[in-house]
């Protein structure tokens, strides 16, 4: 590979996973990783760039000779409704100010992260089909069907490379995500392993689409190796994983933490989670790159369990 790839918002819950990937198939030195926060005792290559000031971007870029941009910084879907201008600074004009940059700077590829979040009340709710109608409520569903707008655009009219996923609510243990209003799907499995009971925010019943983070990055991976002539969605793809509701994976838990407590008090999480789909169609995704989920539901939770529990260990 010529060249350098930056990622962007790196150090939220995909970029701690990617930026690994990424190292490890094409060598630490060939990836630069950036967020608006530092990291402490980062074995990467590390910037501080704030996506909405575009000099930190163009910089960055001319100085690592950057020509693969993944470009994860957002604010996410719970966090995004206490200031939604800010949100849609952040994913709208921070996507632009990446797409001016790779115009410029003759970008060879982008990955743009999407969300099923660009979903609303009247997409269909059961295997929602890719090119379903999108009527997002939240700031971040209508910020991120408006950045895969963009892409479609800076695609058609200047013949960029963007390839991009609707992922589905991500698991991981990682790194405890916050402000997305799938959470408690990881959440809970720090309180149980503590042996502490978990105060849900969503109804027991709530299902909504998953995906384990091995298989998130590897969709991610993917996408981006695959020759351009199979890329027929220039705006998202859809990617399935599984779906299930709170109810469900706590049954999953309880067969190995079997004195797992979990009560429900629903908050303003559950009214977005009750626009989005139940399930969704990745056919178009399949079909035109060979997408298919590897893990199910037993076995992301004992992977969970026996992360979390070595990351304790570690601790
Ligand atoms: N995690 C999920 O379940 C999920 C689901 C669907 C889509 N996505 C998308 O995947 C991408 C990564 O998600 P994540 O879960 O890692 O998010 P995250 O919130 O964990 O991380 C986002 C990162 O962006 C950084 N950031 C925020 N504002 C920034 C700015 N102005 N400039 C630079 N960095 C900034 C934050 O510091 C943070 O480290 C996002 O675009 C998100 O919309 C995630």
């Amino acid at each position: 590979m010529s060249g350098r790839i930056l990622i962007t918002g790196a150090n939220g819950q995909l970029g701690t996973v990617l930026s690994h990937e990424l190292t490890k198939k094409h060598g630490i030195e060939k990836v630069v990783v950036s967020d608006i926060n530092p990291q402490t005792n980062t074995p990467f290559i590390f910037e501080k760039v704030n996506v909405c000031e575009s000099c930190e971007l163009n910089a960055v870029i001319v100085k690592y000779q950057i020509t693969q941009i993944y470009h994860l910084a957002a604010i996410l879907s719970a966090d995004g409704e206490s200031d939604p201008l800010r949100s849609w600074k952040v994913n709208v004009e921070g996507w632009l100010n990446v797409l001016e940059a790779a115009r410029k700077h003759n970008i060879q590829k982008l990955f743009f992260p999407s969300t099923i979040g660009v979903f609303g009340p009247l997409s269909a709710k059961v295997d929602t089909p890719n090119n379903s109608f999108l009527d997002p409520l939240t700031v971040y569903g209508v910020s991120k069907s408006a950045c895969e707008l963009w892409s479609n655009y800076y695609a058609m009219k200047y013949g960029l490379d963007i390839r991009s996923i609707r992922y589905p609510g991500v698991m991981s243990y990682q790194s405890i995500p916050e402000g997305v209003t799938t959470d408690y799907a990881v959440e809970m499995f720090y309180y149980a392993i503590k042996e502490k009971p978990y105060i849900c925010y969503l109804e027991k019943n709530t299902r909504l689409p998953m995906i384990y983070i091995d298989d998130a990055i590897r969709a991610t991976l993917e996408i981006m190796d695959v020759p351009i002539e199979k890329i027929n969605v220039k705006s998202s793809y859809n990617i399935s994983g599984l779906s299930f509701d709170p109810e469900m994976i706590t049954a999953e838990l309880r067969a190995h933490i079997p004195n797992f407590q979990i009560r429900y008090q629903p908050d303003f999480r559950q009214q977005i989670a009750a626009q989005w789909p139940i399930s969704i169609d990745d056919s178009q995704a399949r079909k035109d790159w060979g997408w298919k989920p590897k893990y199910c539901l037993d076995e992301i939770v004992a992977l969970m369990i026996e992360g979390f529990r070595s990351a304790f260990n570690e601790k």
